[in-house]
């Protein structure tokens, strides 16, 4: 796309803000609230996140980040897909593999990614927050398109790396030294349910604490 006036580049920086703040935010959000609620998780998270730190000279860096593996399968071990559906336009004909059923050309599509990735035939017993669903092994069990939150194709998420990358180091800086556990108010997290992204129904509430 050619860009030619200032409105333009005054919208693409407004949807690069748009895509990557609330997504970004909202993913932390349920990770911690998923943590916070199974603290053997949070920490093996810290373990994994000291051992490298004190690798890197007390500095969290780029190849830290990157050697954080577990962190990665907490990440995404979410059952949170913040954008819960795709959407597509057919450009042809296509008969659905296996069903009776022809797309017609033109037709506007709907992919539930919230409906995949809670789907039990995928994910037995769906609803358990489990970053061990997400070792390298277990990833590669499944079809690629089983696990989506960022969209898959020529217009998979832009931001993707940087996403990732900023919750990570967010992670990273957060439960260093410091341990979450639900407040009373919000131990039984709701989804709104109109919100165009996926966010909780409420605050989520944490108590924080320092550790040794
Ligand atoms: C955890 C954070 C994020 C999540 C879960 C997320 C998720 C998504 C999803 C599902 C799509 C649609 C992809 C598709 O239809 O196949 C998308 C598109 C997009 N995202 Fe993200 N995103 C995140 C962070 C970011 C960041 C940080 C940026 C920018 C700095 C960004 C910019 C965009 C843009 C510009 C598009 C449209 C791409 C296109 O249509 O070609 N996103 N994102």
């Amino acid at each position: 796309m050619e860009i030619h006036s200032f409105n333009e580049i005054a919208a693409q920086a407004f949807v690069f803000f748009i895509a990557g703040f609330e997504t970004s935010s909202s993913t932390m959000t349920f990770a911690f609230y998923e943590m916070a609620k199974n603290q053997e998780v949070l920490d093996k998270v810290r373990e994994e996140i000291r051992r490298v730190v004190a690798k890197y000279d007390g500095k969290i860096t780029y190849d830290g980040i990157m050697e954080m593996t577990y962190m990665s399968q907490v990440f995404d071990g979410w059952k949170y897909p913040i954008v819960a559906t795709l959407q597509r336009i057919t450009t042809k004909d296509y008969k659905l593999p296996g069903e009776d059923v022809v797309l017609k050309k033109s037709s506007k599509i709907m992919i539930s990614l919230q409906g995949i990735h809670h789907d039990p035939e995928i994910y037995p017993n769906p609803e358990k927050f489990d970053p061990d669903r997400f070792t390298p092994e277990n990833k590669e069990q499944r079809h690629a398109c089983a696990y989506m939150p960022f969209g898959e194709g020529p217009r998979i998420c832009i931001g993707m790396r940087f996403g990732i990358m900023q919750a990570k180091i967010g992670m990273a800086i957060m439960l260093k030294d410091y341990k979450y556990t639900l407040h009373p108010d919000s131990r039984d997290m709701k989804l709104h349910n109109k919100s165009i992204l996926l966010a909780p129904a409420g605050k989520v509430l944490l108590n924080i604490e320092k550790v040794d």
